[in-house]
């Protein structure tokens, strides 16, 4: 049970740069100590590095892919305090063929780094979110899993499958004073990121799609999806689970 008299302790999978680092930043503002993650040990260093000095962050280099390497991230987060208040799970990755059919390996990847991640994330951590009680869990999803943008169809199923994944989880921990929610940004723009990527090669067409298909007729930033996970994962949004959200500048209709 977290007092206000000490730091919230935040643990974030998928965080050494991206959205993942944005969250990471917007928590250690609210004057949280947070857990960064990634699988390289000079990915987490670098990202230490983006925080003042007074923060708190530690850093657990594992693959959350793996059964091993998820317990090995939860026991880097025990080492650091013997309980989370709350756990943002943000591992992803959209970079699969498009088209169909889709090669089976293509399915095992995009369901390994978009939805079994989170799973076996959330396993792992359970004991230590129990042990932060009241306490919460934030999935970062996509758009993608919600309507047909064109997307790689694994990715897409993935990211549905993570979208029924936290109504599911809700339930199930509610009892127990985990709250679970779930975000979807649209298309944001992260530094040395895919959509950068896709920009310099081809400005013309980026245009045009954002023109086309976003009302905003623009990137969202990373800052702008971590300030609503950052407010999800409050005390005060005590009342806020089993809901998603979507981050996209209106590009899609859907109120889910
Ligand atoms: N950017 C977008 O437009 C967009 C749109 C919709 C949804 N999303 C979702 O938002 C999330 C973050 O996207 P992003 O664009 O910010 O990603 P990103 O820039 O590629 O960052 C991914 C982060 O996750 C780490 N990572 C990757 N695989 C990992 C693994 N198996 N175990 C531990 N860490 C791992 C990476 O570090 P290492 O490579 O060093 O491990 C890095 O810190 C993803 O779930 C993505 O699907 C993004």
């Amino acid at each position: 049970m977290h007092s206000s008299s000490t730091p919230r302790v935040i643990a974030l999978t998928g965080s050494t740069r991206g959205i993942g680092l944005a969250c990471a930043q917007a928590f250690a503002r609210a004057g949280a100590t947070v857990i960064v993650n990634g699988r390289t040990e000079q990915g987490i260093a670098e990202a230490k590095a983006a925080f003042p000095e007074t923060a708190q962050v530690y850093g657990v280099c594992a693959d959350v892919t793996t059964e091993a390497g998820a317990q090995a991230f939860a026991d880097g987060c025990r080492a650091v305090a013997p309980r989370l208040d709350a756990l943002i799970s943000c591992v992803g990755n959209g970079a699969w063929a498009t088209g169909y059919p889709v090669p089976w390996s293509e399915w095992e990847g995009a369901f390994a780094q978009n939805f079994w991640c989170h799973v076996r994330t959330v396993d792992a951590c359970l004991p230590l979110l129990r042990a932060g009680s009241p306490s919460s869990i934030c999935l970062i999803g996509s758009i993608a899993g919600l309507q047909h943008l064109g997307a790689p169809v694994p990715y897409a199923v993935a990211k549905s499958a993570l979208h029924t994944y936290a109504k599911e989880l809700s339930f199930s921990l509610a009892t127990d004073g985990i709250r679970v929610n779930v975000i979807h940004p649209g298309n944001i723009l992260v530094p040395g990121g895919r959509w950068e990527q896709k920009r310099a090669a081809d400005p013309d067409r980026i245009h045009a799609m954002l023109q086309a298909s976003v009302p905003q007729q623009r990137f969202g930033t990373p800052e702008e999806v971590a300030s609503l996970v950052e407010y999800v994962s409050r005390p005060e949004a005590a009342f806020v689970t089993g809901s998603a959200f979507v981050v996209d500048g209106g590009q899609t209709t859907s109120f889910s």
